[in-house]
């Protein structure tokens, strides 16, 4: 009789919820592309980056790691630390900042503000350069605090959505994109379907947790794209160059 109940309620469920709501598997990465890189360079070199270039890079990032764990040591934080960009993508965000040299760069979901304040020391040392970020968490942000390259914007919680999408229409362009906010679904491929028309030639589209739904893999299919991935230590970081 339970096995019956089940199934009359498997049967009743739209397909579309089921797909929604289930996490990718290693297929569905493996049918998108060949292998996963384990290190930032990796990934890095795989999106076209020659290993010379990437390599100068880890020592500037050695000391911008030290700046960090300094600010981790005297800020009041309002988020688990495990909320913040893990090891191999902090370096990855800082090295393609840093190869791309973005006019505008737009991220999503500040916690405390790991990889804001890595964004923002890539922006020091190329002199110019402007980190949009959204959050919908006033306390979000304080590894940074002030910052003159640096507009948070925090969207209320009722229509993230809006305030993100408007503000996007202020700011027209975008060189590069990172996404950690919310990682349902929908919110994901708003966030995709929305930034990706305004991105400019030889930028870089990336997103955090793109194992935590199908969004990003459904998007890059639908828009026959070919992305490469990080397996950091807990999380998968997907990435193209545009
Ligand atoms: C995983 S944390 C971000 C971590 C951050 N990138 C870092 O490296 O420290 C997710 C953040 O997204 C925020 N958030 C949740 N829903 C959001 C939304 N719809 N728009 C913007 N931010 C959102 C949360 O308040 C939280 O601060």
């Amino acid at each position: 009789m339970a096995a019956i109940a089940g199934s009359w309620i498997t049967a009743r469920i739209a397909p579309d919820w089921i797909h929604r709501n289930s996490p990718p598997t290693i297929r569905d990465f493996t049918g998108i592309c060949t292998s996963l890189a384990t290190s930032g360079r990796a990934l890095l070199e795989r999106l076209g980056w020659g290993s010379a270039e990437t390599e100068k890079l880890a020592d500037e990032y050695d000391e911008v790691s030290q700046r960090l764990a300094g600010q981790y040591r005297t800020a009041s934080l309002s988020f688990p630390e495990r909320f913040g960009v893990e090891t191999e993508t902090g370096f990855f965000l800082y090295a393609a900042t840093r190869l791309v040299q973005p006019v505008t760069i737009v991220e999503t979901g500040v916690a405390d503000g790991r990889s804001s304040f890595i964004f923002l020391a890539a922006l020091e040392r190329n002199g110019s350069g402007r980190l949009h970020s959204f959050d919908v968490n006033p306390r979000a942000g304080v590894l940074v605090g002030e910052h003159d390259q640096w507009q948070l914007t925090i969207c209320g919680r009722s229509a993230p959505e809006s305030c993100f999408v408007q503000s996007l229409r202020r700011i027209g362009t975008v060189d590069l994109f990172f996404h950690d906010s919310d990682h349902r679904y929908l919110n994901q491929l708003l966030e995709y379907d929305y930034v990706w028309p305004l991105m400019k030639p030889n930028g870089l589209f990336a997103s955090d947790d793109v194992d935590v739904s199908k969004a990003f893999i459904d998007f890059c299919k639908r828009r026959g794209l070919h992305p490469e991935f990080l397996f950091d230590s807990r999380k998968i970081t997907g990435a193209l160059r545009t």
